[in-house]
C-alpha cells in the first residue's frame, strides 16, 4: 500500500471552548485513574518489583500519579537477554511490517491525544499548549520515522551508487543490535517516543530506561506499542536508577548503541564509559548523546522590538524554561536595550503562575532538586545582574518559581554560561550587532539561537556566524517541528544527531554493500 506524504500533526486551539472542555474531560479521566501500579516489561513478562518509583504531580506534590516497578542490575541483565534473543527475529521482520506497527501506534495516539497530554499536564507540569505540542511531536516522530525507514529501504531505486558494467550493486541499511534508550523528562512523551521508535523501526531491539520523574507517561507509550501488537521483547521497559541501571548497561559488552538525551554531565559520562571495551565486546559502541543548551536571542536596533520581546519571553518561559531549546539568554544592542528590556520585563510580569491543570501560563518546575538548584542560581543572579522581574519562589503546593529576568549581565557571568534549566532569563547589552553575535557565541553549548533584525546584510552574516545547530531568524528559538526543523546542537550540546531529520535513522543502522556479478 502507498503511504501518504508526511505532514505535521496540527496543534489544538484551546481558545475554542470545545477543545478546552475536551482537555478538561481528559484531565478528569486521567485523575480518576491516578495512583495505580505499573510493571516492567521484559520479553514476554510483566515484572512487578517490591521497590517502586513514585511519580508525583510537581504542581501539587501530594498527588501521586502512580508507582512504577524499579529495575535493578539483575533485571537489566534479564532485559538484555530478552532483547538479544528478540533481535534475532525482529531484524528479519520486513521494513513495511515494522513501519506498520508505527502507523497503527500513531493513529491510536492521535485518537487519544488529549489523554496523553492530560497525563503530561499532571506528571510533568506542562500547561495545555505545551502538553499538546509534546503529544503532537510524539505523533510526528512516529509518522516520520516510519516513512523514513521505508525511504531508506527503497533507496536503491533512486540510484545512490555509481553504476558499472557487469555488477549489480546495492546498499542496505541494516540494524545494529540491542540499544539502550535513555530519554529526559522534559519532553516526556515526544523525546521518549522519538528515540525509541527510531531505533525500533530500524530493526533494533531496545532497553528503555525512562527518566525517573516521568515514568508513567513513558509506560503509557509502551502500553500503546503493546496494544498495536509490537512483538514482546522489542521494547523492554526498565525504569530504574540512572547511576545503577544506566552505568550497568552502558558498560555491558552486548550493548551495541546508546541513545541518550539529557544533561551534559550524564552524556559525557556515558560517552566515556561506552568508549572502553570490555571482555566479550566485538564492536565500538555507538553513542548518540544530545545534551544541554544555553540558547539565546540576539536583537539589533533594526528589529521589530515588540516581536523580539514576545519571542524572548516565549522562549525563556515556555514550560518554565525547562526546554533544551529554551532561550535563557538575550543579547540586545545598546541603542534599543532599554526599550526591549522594558517590554520583556512587562510581558514577564504578566505571566500568571498556577496549577497546570488549570492551564496557567507558568507552572511548577519538575522536582525538589531542580527547584533548589534554580533558586540558588537566582541568588547568584542577584549578584551578577539587575533583577527586573520575579526573583522569588511562588505560592502553591509544588515547585513554583516566579519567572525571573536579570538585566545588565556580563557575557561571562555564570547565569550567562551555565544551563539553569528553569524560568531564569539573563540579558546582556552589546555595543553593536557584531559584539552581540560574539557574546552569543561565547558559550560551550550551541543548540538553538535566534537573530532579530530587518537588515539583510546582517541577517546574511548572522546565518553564517551564529554557531548553533538550530538557528532561527525573527522568531523564537523553541518549537522545532519534526521533518521541518531537524533538531540537534553543536559543541557540548551533543552529537548534533538531528532528531526528526532525514539523516537520523542512519545512526541506528549500518550500511551494507552487496555486489553481485551479472
Ligand atoms: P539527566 O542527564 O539528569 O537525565 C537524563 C536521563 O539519564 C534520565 O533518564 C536519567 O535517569 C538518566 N541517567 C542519569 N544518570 C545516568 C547514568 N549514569 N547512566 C545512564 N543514564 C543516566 O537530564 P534530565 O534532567 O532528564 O534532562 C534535562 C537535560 O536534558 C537538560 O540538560 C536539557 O538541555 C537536556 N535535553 C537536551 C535535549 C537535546 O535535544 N539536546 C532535549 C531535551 C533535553
Ligand atoms: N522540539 C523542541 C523545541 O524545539 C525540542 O523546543
Amino acid at each position: 500500500t502507498k503511504v501518504t506524504p508526511y505532514a505535521n500533526e496540527p496543534f489544538t486551539n484551546f481558545s475554542l471552548d470545545e477543545n478546552k472542555q475536551a482537555m478538561e474531560a481528559a484531565i478528569a479521566k486521567v485523575k480518576s485513574e491516578l495512583g495505580q501500579e505499573y510493571p516492567l516489561y521484559i520479553g514476554s513478562e510483566k515484572v512487578v518489583t517490591e521497590a517502586k518509583i513514585k511519580s508525583i504531580n510537581p504542581g501539587n506534590v501530594d498527588e501521586v500519579i502512580g508507582y512504577v516497578s524499579k529495575a535493578n542490575q539483575a533485571l537489566a541483565e534479564k532485559a538484555m537477554v530478552a532483547a538479544l534473543e528478540t533481535f534475532e527475529s525482529w531484524k528479519r521482520v520486513h521494513v513495511r511490517k515494522r513501519a506498520e506497527y508505527l502507523f497503527k501506534a500513531a493513529a491510536l495516539m492521535r485518537e487519544r491525544k488529549h489523554e496523553f497530554s492530560a497525563l503530561m499536564i499532571l506528571e510533568s507540569g506542562k500547561n495545555y499548549v505545551e502538553a499538546d505540542v509534546d503529544t503532537a511531536e510524539a505523533i510526528d516522530f512516529i509518522e516520520f520515522y516510519a516513512r523514513e525507514i521505508i525511504r531508506l529501504s527503497e533507496i536503491n531505486e533512486t540510484g545512490p551508487l555509481t553504476k558499472i558494467a557487469g555488477e549489480d550493486n546495492k546498499i542496505s541499511y541494516i540494524p545494529l543490535g540491542v540499544g539502550v534508550i535513555i530519554p529526559p523528562w522534559n519532553f516526556p512523551l515526544a523525546i521518549c517516543v522519538g528515540m525509541t521508535t527510531a531505533a525500533v523501526v530500524s530493526g533494533n531491539t531496545v532497553l528503555l530506561k525512562p527518566a525517573s520523574t516521568t515514568p508513567i507517561i513513558a509506560h503509557k507509550f509502551v502500553a500503546l506499542m503493546r496494544e498495536v501488537g509490537l512483538p514482546d521483547g522489542v521494547i523492554n521497559f526498565i525504569p530504574g536508577s540512572g547511576a545503577e541501571v544506566g552505568d550497568y548497561l552502558t558498560t555491558h559488552p552486548k550493548t551495541r548503541f546508546i541513545s541518550f538525551t539529557g544533561s551534559k554531565e550524564v552524556g559525557l559520562r556515558i560517552n566515556k564509559l561506552a568508549a572502553d571495551t570490555v571482555p566479550g565486546q566485538i564492536w565500538i559502541k555507538r553513542v548518540v548523546a544530545e545534551m544541554g543548551g544555553k540558547d539565546g536571542i540576539i536583537v539589533d536596533e533594526t528589529a521589530d522590538l515588540d516581536a523580539a520581546a514576545s519571542a524572548i519571553v516565549a522562549s525563556a518561559f515556555g514550560f518554565q524554561g525547562q526546554k533544551c531549546s529554551a532561550g535563557s539568554r538575550a543579547v540586545i544592542v545598546e541603542s534599543v536595550y532599554d526599550q526591549v528590556v522594558e517590554k520583556v520585563a512587562a510581558l514577564t510580569k504578566q505571566l500568571q503562575i498556577g496549577l497546570p491543570e488549570n492551564n496557567f501560563a507558568a507552572g511548577p518546575v519538575i522536582d525538589k532538586t531542580s527547584y533548589e538548584r534554580i533558586l540558588e542560581y537566582i541568588e547568584i543572579g542577584k549578584q551578577e545582574g539587575i533583577l527586573l522581574a520575579g526573583g522569588e519562589k511562588a505560592e502553591g503546593n509544588g515547585y513554583y518559581i516566579q519567572p525571573t529576568v536579570f538585566g545588565n549581565v556580563s557575557g561571562k557571568a555564570r547565569i550567562m554560561q551555565e544551563e539553569i534549566f528553569g524560568p531564569v532569563l539573563a540579558i546582556a547589552k552589546a555595543k553593536d550587532w557584531q559584539e552581540a553575535i560574539a557574546i552569543y557565541n561565547d558559550t560551550e553549548f550551541g543548540l538553538t539561537g535566534a537573530y532579530f533584525s530587518t537588515d539583510e546584510e546582517r541577517i546574511a552574516e548572522a546565518l553564517e556566524t551564529v554557531h548553533c545547530g538550530n538557528l532561527y531568524i525573527n522568531r523564537k528559538c523553541t518549537g522545532a517541528l519534526v521533518g521541518v526543523h531537524p533538531f540537534g546542537g553543536f559543541n557540548m550540546s551533543g552529537t548534533d544527531s538531528k532528531a526528526g531529520g532525514y539523516d537520523y535513522l542512519l545512526l541506528f543502522t549500518q550500511a551494507k554493500l552487496t555486489s553481485r556479478k551479472i
